[in-house]
């Protein structure tokens, strides 16, 4: 879970790589490094603990030179954030050196065997076994020297290498971490992720897992683990370097949450168009397949595992097809029943997400279908699945996901609907009805960004609490469960949700005078039962902010709070809903001072188990 670049060419190979792991901080944020190889063919490297700003102070008192080097952001899992554990790492002789996302699982074991053969360890990392294994094998051809190291190494890895031996080369690998290639103009790239190097190129190269890149600055070539040429297809990114940028926002979360009605309509693009038939490019499957299936299961963690669970509401009550929603970390290890009649869809923004692949990876050995809902062009998940159906919100950067999310409802939407279409369990006029609603959705969510001033007064008298609930039935109450988690991973205060019928079995014995509560009340055939579960808290002295949608006034009775969102088809409020409570989640870490973009022990992207 860490970030890596590499750069050869005639530029400064300093700034290239400070500028890409500045991009690139969202993977990890603990501690940074680089090695650059100077014109007289020695190597150089610079680390530091804590922020990137920490290892950019220390290149302003001591520069490194040179066109050549590799660089590393980094999310501790073996050893503890410091400067000996920070990457690159060398080998004992320190001529070669290694930037490392992932985990080496038989790491021990080698370590035991280079040290029975004289080498030295000084770091407790398991990525201090690569340099010295790639030192080990090295008879003069630092990419065979790789090959042969990783042809030992069990786990995860994307690397990018230098060795002093072949100075003007860069040498990467990946398997089951992400890794790509920019191709410049004499000068080229590797990167966990397009980011970091859009500044400089556009064209991109995704490599596979155990494909090789050797770079130098007059050529660029791909192997695959036998050691076999590769051609390689340049993809052009679409995205500008600006959209990968804060755009005038003081933090990237309240950007992305900003950018949302372009992100919905996006999604919806091409896909949903009055009259038409919903059509979805990437996905194969045909009516008579999708008539067949007679059990989904839909796999994914945090946020995308919140939207799968409205993805159950949708698909079950448009195509009328019995959905199970798993926690892939749990999924992977339950043996789960699958038959020829069972479709699976994972759901990752990132699209490599270990436990989600992982997934992926045991149901399409099983022989079952799997459809990736990803963000990521490209990623493990969007190569690996049988159908695609991208989100399209643009690179999120933010480590608390928000417009991923509210995309990842309109796939389920858009494959709700496309499957009712298959098998006509719902009519044309009504898909037609739910169709025009969805095209709504935009400017119903830039409505909803109005509200900043009610939320902000919420969160000014709120953020000080220690603990927070949140109140829904039904599709509210899987909206609630993503309230929950933005307001704890961001402003660390503790907040649950709960099915409002559910709290009296329990857990309102933690209800007590100035409890603060969020109760979701928006589904009109569960209004009143909604609010029977307010009074059963402000009886005990709870301070309750209610979200209805306009027209409900009536809750003014009930809450000390009311916040309306606009009418729209019930089934579609969850994505106008959860922008309230983002915003919300947003006004109380900036009224609590969090570092909201990244919060303490999380990152963007967890690519280990
Ligand atoms: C929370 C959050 C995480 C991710 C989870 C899955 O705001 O971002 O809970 O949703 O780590 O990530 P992806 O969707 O990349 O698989």
């Amino acid at each position: 879970m860490c970030g890596i670049v590499g750069y050869v060419g005639e530029k400064n190979a300093e700034s290239i790589l400070l500028n890409g792991l500045r991009k690139l901080e969202y993977r990890g944020y603990d501690s940074a490094g680089v090695a650059i190889i100077n014109k007289k063919g020695e190597m150089n490297l610079a680390k530091s603990k804590g922020r990137l700003a920490n290892l950019e102070d220390k290149l302003k008192q001591n520069p490194l030179e040179g066109s050549v080097g590799i660089g590393h952001t980094r999310w501790a899992t073996h050893g503890e954030p410091s400067d000996l554990n920070c990457h690159p790492h060398t080998n004992q002789k320190k001529t070669i050196s290694v930037v490392h996302n992932g985990i080496i699982e038989n790491y021990l074991e080698l370590k035991e065997y280079l040290i029975s053969k004289g080498y030295e360890f000084y770091s407790e990392t398991d990525t201090e076994v690569i340099p010295n294994l790639i030192d080990y094998y090295y008879k003069g051809n630092l990419l065979e020297a790789v090959m042969e190291a990783t042809s030992k190494i069990e786990g995860s890895y994307a690397l990018g290498i230098t060795s002093v031996d072949e100075p003007g080369k860069v040498v990467a690998v990946r398997k089951d971490s992400p890794l790509i290639v920019g191709i410049g103009k004499g000068e080229y790239f590797i990167a966990s992720d397009v980011p970091a190097i859009l500044n400089h190129t556009r064209d991109v190269v995704y490599l596979n897992d155990k494909e090789f890149v050797e770079m130098t600055k007059e050529e660029i070539s791909f192997y695959s683990k036998e050691g076999k040429k590769l051609e390689k297809d340049i993809h052009h990114v679409t995205w500008n370097a600006d959209a990968a940028e804060k755009g005038g926002f003081e933090h990237f979360m309240i950007k992305e949450i900003h950018e949302q009605p372009r992100a919905i309509r996006d999604t919806m693009a091409s896909r949903i168009i009055p009259g038409k038939p919903i059509s979805i490019d990437n996905i194969a499957l045909t009516k008579e397949q999708i008539k067949n299936i007679e059990k989904i299961y839909i796999v994914a963690c945090g946020t995308a595992y919140h939207a799968g669970i409205i993805g159950k509401y949708v698909i079950e009550k448009m195509a009328r097809i019995p959905v199970e929603v798993d926690i892939a970390s749990e999924f992977r290890y339950r043996d789960p029943i699958f038959s020829d009649k069972t479709l699976l869809i994972v759901m990752s923004q990132s699209g490599e997400t270990a436990d989600t692949l992982a997934a992926l990876r045991e149901a399409k050995a099983k022989g079952v279908r799997v459809v990736a809902i990803t963000n990521v062009v490209g990623s493990s998940v969007s190569r690996e699945a049988d159908d695609v159906l991208y989100t399209w919100a643009g690179p999120e950067i933010a480590v608390a996901s928000t417009k991923a999310y509210t995309t990842q409802l309109i796939t389920m939407y858009i494959l709700g609907l496309f499957f009712a279409q298959n098998k006509n369990t719902m009519t044309s006029a009504e898909i037609e009805d739910i169709k025009n609603s969805m095209l709504t959705l935009p400017e119903k969510a830039e409505e909803i960004l109005k509200q900043k001033e009610v939320l902000q007064k919420f969160a000014e008298n709120t953020y000080m609490h220690k603990d927070m609930f949140f109140l829904g039935r039904g599709i509210d109450y899987a909206v609630a469960m993503e309230g929950a988690l933005k307001v704890k991973e961001i402003s660390y205060i503790h907040s649950e949700a709960y099915a409002g019928g559910e709290l009296k079995h329990g857990t309102i014995a933690l209800i007590e005078k100035g409890t603060i509560v969020i109760a979701l009340a928006t589904q009109n055939d569960l209004y009143e039962k909604m609010l029977s579960n307010v009074r059963e808290v402000t009886t005990r002295g709870a301070k309750v902010l209610g979200l209805t949608v306009e027209g409900n006034n009536s809750i003014e009775k009930t809450v000390d709070s009311a916040l309306y969102v606009p009418q729209v088809n019930s089934v579609l409020l969850p994505v106008i809903t959860v922008i309230s409570l983002q915003l919300l989640a947003y006004y109380i870490a900036a009224a609590k001072g969090c570092d909201i973009d990244k919060p303490r022990n999380l990152a963007k992207s967890v690519t280990v188990e």
